[in-house]
């Protein structure tokens, strides 16, 4: 037999790539190679692109195997398919294109569907946290982390877009929604940059909390920002901008604005726009930026005057960066450029060169980093959720974690962010353990992060501690001796080396300032320069004093009297961000996290390149591989019962079509029945385990098989629709089986009594007898004669001759009757006056059968066309019938024109006026006609009586009605002859006369030689 299935198959394979199959557990769609090498599709709303490679990494045979693992990244992105799950861990590669990914179609796509059920989304990520926190009441959060440029920010901003399109809304919900999307352009226009890795670099830590209703609906939100990257407002490597906002307000701000800010529109004017050297980027319009960052400020709820200010800062810092300052003899500080004077000439004070212009930037830095901090503070204002009679919203929070960077040479930013991406990788890495943990599976073997985290942590031991402790202590500190400090305290640690310590191998590549951290992923070497300076991020007091002194009202907010009285120390920049940090684990272990993993594909910001040593760098630091081989475990599936037993439980007898016990005992009797092995797969408090993707696909193709042989329904998990239509179609199905059985039956026994059929009545042939009879009287009824004249009749069986013959008559008899019932006194009339005809001709006189149609008439001859003078003669004698003859003379046969008049006692010939002859009826002897087709006829007289002249000869063209009526009106139906040959008549006076008969073409009456009438009648009849 033709294997159809198998073809399918094929044509599957040819379609899509050959080496792997495709298999869709509940809805997820991987691919796999199948033992036969042949590919199955399983679910068809997912398209062949969809099932590049395999969705979820989990599912990778090869799942140690890091070429396996960037082998199938590159397989789906070369597909567009940036998006790959680690388990709940969504990978995204950054595409460096628009895909058409982000339409509302998309979102309604993934909206309320499970996780697994389509293929991989950023949003599959947010609507699946949106749920949790919906249907469990567990606050979220979202950790987003990957290099610069990777595409966290965008990603970030999707799950936002997500958010504020899919999710319930009010108008006042309206606004939120507005405030929470605007906030971006805002925060990106102060806060993000164009760096040599992204044009659009974010160059601060943002953690975003959105808060929502009972309803589901977001009603608020909050912003923690850390660490923004205050260097960059002094000082761009080459090839880099300073914040976009600069570049906006002078290429954008109406020249009224720049007037009062006395700002020029040209960047190449302020220092510190200028040692980048790339004021303007081809991918960034500042010009139309401008405008999107003005009306954000409105919708977010500046007013003019807030704005004003705002900018006035923003220019301040422009001209600040513009102050020149000369050396003078005694090495004390003046400012050179005459314009600025009037902006800080309160601010110099015996300091170096040096020092000054490192004051100069130092005040730069704090009022641009305590503006952000101000503006993002007045963001929340307006985003906070101002309900006060609803305590506690549903949280989702969404971490964009500052661009972790390692560079040939890190330096103080890169070990601050590290210990951001150290810290969520750890609680990814957690977070999977604690999951183990709780299964109860064998102990996992994983890279402990905490050893790090302790190294850099720990109380008077850790780097941290360290380091303030060199920026606070007295004497020459600098860099160098914090390193050797590093090397006296922590130098035999395992995590930790230097130039110093180093063996030779690596001493080749480390710098002599620099020092190495062994972190799960690989080795960073950090650049001390600067460590110290960073930390300190200090701040002249006077400068503070004049800042307080300000007008300008956001100033006044940012730098506070009150830090002025404190006489303590202000925390160094990494204890800071090391409290905040911690801060924010605390904030993101309360939550349930999800995470997304963003890769960058390539350096040079391009579509469609992969460059695999970049790449397979990034899987190592962001622990990819560690990821899956935790999640992994052993384990590379896990199913919840109900789901699982649901979807295979066509695959065993005792759970088709439905399992009425325990589910995990329904799984157990299941799998024992698919033969999986006991090392194959663990049954956990509510999730079936299953170590080997090969086991899962096995089942899937054993899933793929049942369900053709189940008549390819589409899913097998039956709902309720499922089940009332198969209900329906077992009843219609058990109808046919019955009507088939009785069908059989009937047929078996007409078999047996049609054998039996000429035997006595019994049992075996009583159906068949009864049916014959049933039939015929059935037949009967159907086919009846409709009229008297259609004799035929159904042959009878043998039991019902005698039945049939009566029934027979009694439906003539019927018919007879209702016909005679029917019919009117006229017709009848006629109909006897026909009787009498066909008692006389019928079968004698070939012209008969003619005449039976023709209906007889009461007189050929009215009363017009009849002489008066004979109606006059005629007296009392009512005139019965009249009609035209033809008279031929006893001598000489001469045809003469006469009528026949029929009273009721005689017949007449008259001839016009006169009547020419009577003939009583009561004399009449009889009258002679042929047997052919002519119209003659011989009416005999007695010859004794006198007054007649012998036999009279005539000829009628109606001799049927004419003879029919005079037998009628004479009485003389018997006395017709009819003859064959020849008629003998007499003449008068003993004499006598012939009429010869034959047959002939046509009519015609003469006196033949012979002396007699020949009469030739044309044949009508075969006779
Ligand atoms: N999903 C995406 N689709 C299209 N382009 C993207 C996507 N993600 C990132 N990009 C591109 O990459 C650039 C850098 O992304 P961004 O999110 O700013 O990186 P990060 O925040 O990780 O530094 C974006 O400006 C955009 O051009
Ligand atoms: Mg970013």
């Amino acid at each position: 037999m033709y294997d159809y299935q198998l073809e399918d198959k094929l044509q599957l394979r040819k379609r899509i790539a050959p080496e792997y199959v495709h298999v869709i557990h509940h809805g997820i769609s991987f691919c796999a190679v199948g033992s036969d090498g042949v590919r199955i599709t399983m679910e068809s709303a997912l398209t062949a692109r969809d099932r590049v490679g395999v969705q979820d990494f989990v599912l990778l045979e090869n799942f140690t195997s890091e070429a396996a693992f960037i082998e199938n990244l590159r397989k789906r992105f070369k597909e567009n398919l940036i998006y790959t799950y680690i388990g709940s861990v969504l990978v995204s590669v950054n595409p460096y294109k628009d895909l058409e990914i982000y339409t509302k179609n998309h979102m309604e796509r993934y909206r309320g569907v499970n996780f697994y059920e389509v293929s991989p989304h950023i949003y599959a990520v947010a609507d699946n946290s949106y749920r949790s926190m919906r249907t469990e009441r567990r606050d979220q959060c979202i950790l987003i982390s990957g290099e610069s440029g990777a595409g966290k920010t965008e990603a970030s901003k999707k799950i936002l877009q997500y958010y504020a399109i899919t999710c319930p809304a009010s108008d006042q919900v309206q606004t939120v929604k507005d405030r929470l999307l605007q906030s971006n352009p805002v925060l990106e226009a102060f806060g993000n940059a164009k760096t040599l890795r992204n044009d659009n670099s974010s160059r601060f830590g943002k953690y975003m909390d959105i808060q929502f209703d009972f309803k589901g609906a977001p009603v608020g939100g909050h912003i923690l920002n850390y660490l923004l990257e205050k260097s960059r407002v002094v000082h761009q490597n080459h090839g880099e901008r300073n914040f976009h906002i600069f570049y906006q307000l002078i290429e954008g701000g109406e020249e009224d604005l720049l007037r009062r800010l006395g700002l020029e529109k040209n960047p190449q004017q302020y220092q510190y726009l200028v040692k980048g050297n790339c004021p303007k980027v081809s991918s960034i319009n500042d010009r139309s930026d401008w405008k999107v960052v003005r009306k954000a400020l409105t919708v977010i709820g500046f007013n003019d005057d807030e704005v004003e200010e705002l900018l006035n800062i923003i220019a301040s810092v422009l001209h600040l960066g513009n102050i020149q300052f000369g050396g003078e003899d005694s090495g004390i500080a003046y400012i050179t450029t005459d314009t600025q004077i009037k902006y800080l000439s309160r601010l110099i004070s015996p300091l170096n060169l040096e020092q000054a212009a490192s004051a100069r930037d130092a005040l730069s830095k704090a009022v641009y980093g305590r503006t952000f901090t101000w503006l993002v503070n007045k963001i929340n204002d307006s985003l906070a959720f101002k309900d006060e009679s609803y305590k506690n919203p549903s949280v989702i929070g969404l971490l964009d974690i500052y661009g972790f960077e390692v560079f040939q040479h890190n330096r103080f930013s890169t070990f601050c962010t590290c210990l951001t991406v150290v810290l969520s990788s750890e609680m990814a890495i957690k977070d999977a353990v604690m999951f183990h943990a709780v299964s109860q599976w064998e102990p996992v073997q994983y890279f402990n992060n905490k050893i790090i985290c302790d190294l850099v942590e720990e109380k008077f031991k850790g780097i941290i501690s360290i380091l303030d402790e060199e920026c606070l202590r007295p004497g020459d500190a600098s860099d160098i001796t914090f390193l050797e400090k590093l090397e006296d305290t922590v130098g035999g640690h395992a995590h930790l080396t230097t130039h110093k310590l180093a063996d030779g191998k690596t001493r080749k590549v480390m710098g002599r300032e620099e020092f190495r951290l062994l972190h799960y992923a690989g080795e960073v070497n950090y650049n001390v320069n600067g460590f110290l300076d960073k930390n300190n991020d200090l701040l002249f007091r006077n400068l503070k004093e004049v800042m307080c002194m300000s007008e300008n009202t956001i100033l006044t907010q940012c730098f506070d009297r009150v830090e002025l009285k404190d006489n303590k120390r202000p925390e160094t920049a990494a204890t800071q961000f090391k409290n905040s940090l911690a801060k924010l684990m605390e904030i993101l272990m309360s939550k349930e996290p999800s995470y997304v993993r963003c890769i960058k594909p390539n350096d040079a910001k391009q579509a469609g390149r992969f460059d695999e040593v970049l790449i397979r760098h990034q899987v190592k630091y962001l622990g990819l591989m560690e990821n899956l081989r935790v999640r992994r475990a052993g384990f590379a599936y896990r199913r919840r019962y109900e789901i699982f037993l649901q979807r295979y439980k066509s695959l065993c007898p005792e759970t088709w079509p439905t399992w009425e016990g325990k589910q995990v005992d329904g799984v157990s009797t299941l799998v024992k029945h698919l033969g999986y092995k006991p090392e194959e797969y663990k049954l956990g408090r509510s999730k079936i385990f299953i170590r080997f993707p090969k086991t899962l696909f096995a089942t899937e193709d054993a899933l793929e098989t049942r369900k053709h042989s189940l008549g390819n329904s589409p899913t097998l998990c039956p709902s309720p629709a499922v089940m009332i239509q198969s209900w329906w179609k077992g009843i219609l199905a058990r109808r046919r089986a019955q009507r088939k059985r009785q069908a059989v039956d009937s047929i078996r026994r007409f078999i047996k009594g049609f054998i039996y059929r000429h035997k006595e009545r019994c049992p075996e042939n009583e159906y068949f007898l009864d049916y014959v009879r049933y039939s015929f009287l059935i037949k009967l009824r159907k086919n009846l004669p409709k009229t008297v004249l259609d004799k035929s009749w159904p042959t009878p069986p043998a039991a019902l001759v005698e039945a049939s013959e009566l029934l027979r008559k009694m439906n003539m008899q019927n018919m007879v009757w209702r016909y005679c019932k029917k019919i009117n006194p006229e017709w009848k009339h006629q109909l006897e006056q026909k009787m009498v005809a066909s008692e006389i001709f019928k079968d004698k006189k070939d012209n008969y059968p003619q005449s039976v149609p023709k209906l007889f008439v009461g007189t050929r001859l009215n009363g017009e066309e009849i002489n008066p003078k004979v109606l006059q003669s005629l007296g009392n004698e009512k005139m019965k019938y009249a009609v035209p003859v033809t008279k031929y003379d006893r001598k000489g046969y001469k045809a003469r024109n006469r009528q026949l008049l029929l009273t009721s006692n005689s017949a007449f010939i008259v001839e016009e006026g006169k009547l020419k002859q009577r003939i009583d009826y009561a004399s009449l002897k009889g009258i002679s006609v042929s047997s052919l087709s002519d119209g003659v006829f011989v009416l005999h007289v007695p010859t004794e009586d006198n007054k007649q002249k012998g036999d009279v000869v005539l000829q009628s063209d109606h001799i049927i009605e004419t003879l029919t009526k005079v037998a009628i009106c004479a009485d003389k139906i018997h006395s017709i002859n009819i003859n064959q040959g020849s008629i003998t008549f007499t003449v008068g006076h003993g004499k006598e006369g012939t009429i010869d008969f034959t047959s002939g073409s046509e009519l015609l009456v003469a006196k033949a030689k012979n002396g007699h009438l020949s009469v030739t009648a044309p044949r009508l009849n075969s006779r």
